[in-house]
């Protein structure tokens, strides 16, 4: 973690993004603490992007917690996860905790799905957290969707850490807008034909308290570093 000095002597804490790149783009790292959102259509990264979030933590001896909302077994993810050369299996268990929560949202009242998480995130003390992907328990959970967001996005800051949020969305869409008011950061990945080729970029749209890149910039995703930000060609 980092701190950087603001000219009325309030720091802000920073912690790095883990994608090479991308704290460049937002004056060293992520808010910390803060609830950032990565969103973006099926198949264009934020799983890749969350990976490589915790990983990065691990690496430089922080404690990572990783909510998944789709009832995947840890063998399922960590058979996917570790096709990534970052990725050491031995993280998980140890510096990376995985829960699934997928069993558990269907149909339950929002108050109980925080408490659960809150209990938790008291076990395992964590500095970085993700919750991938969010949008599944909208269309799950009894209650209102948008409360749970705000109350959940309140409660994740009072816990010291900075958390990974990834939102699904259809083609055309940009991100999930219930869940866009009540985060410090929004992050887009995106995709484009062009040329016959289909082309990926990382766009930050809102990071709070930070002197952000804007404009769409591209990006790679490969086996090993998961998510690059590729150097401007301009
Ligand atoms: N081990 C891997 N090596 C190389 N590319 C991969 C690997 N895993 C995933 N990818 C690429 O990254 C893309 C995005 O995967 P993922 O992060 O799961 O997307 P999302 O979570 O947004 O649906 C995949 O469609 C694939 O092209
Ligand atoms: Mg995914």
């Amino acid at each position: 973690m980092t701190t950087c000095s603001v000219p009325n002597g309030n720091e802000i804490i920073r912690i790095s993004s883990g994608i090479p790149g991308l704290d460049p783009m937002i004056e060293g790292g992520f808010p910390f603490p803060a609830v950032i959102m990565v969103a973006g259509t099926a198949g264009v990264g934020k799983t890749t992007f969350a990976l490589k979030y915790l990983s990065e933590g691990a690496r430089r001896g922080e404690q990572g917690l990783y909510f998944t909302t789709l009832s995947e077994p840890t063998q399922w993810m960590l058979r996917y996860a570790s096709q990534f050369k970052f990725i050491d299996p031995e993280m998980f268990g140890d510096k990376i905790i995985y829960s699934d929560l997928g069993a558990m949202i269907r149909d339950i009242e929002p108050a109980d799905l925080l408490n659960i998480m809150e209990e938790k995130i008291a076990e395992v003390m964590p500095q970085r957290i993700v919750i991938d992907p969010i949008s599944v328990i909208g269309s799950m959970m009894r209650g209102n969707y948008r409360a749970f967001l705000f109350d959940m996005a309140n409660r994740l800051k009072n816990w010291n850490a900075t958390t990974v949020v990834t939102g699904e969305v259809l083609p055309g869409e940009m991100y999930p807008s219930d869940l866009g008011y009540a985060v410090d950061g929004i992050i887009l990945l995106l995709m484009a034909e062009e040329e016959g080729a289909r082309r990926k970029y990382i766009e930050v749209l809102k990071m709070r308290g930070t002197d952000h890149m804007t404009g769409k910039q591209s990006i790679d995703i490969n086996r090993n570093d998961g998510i690059v930000v590729l150097k401007s060609r301009f």
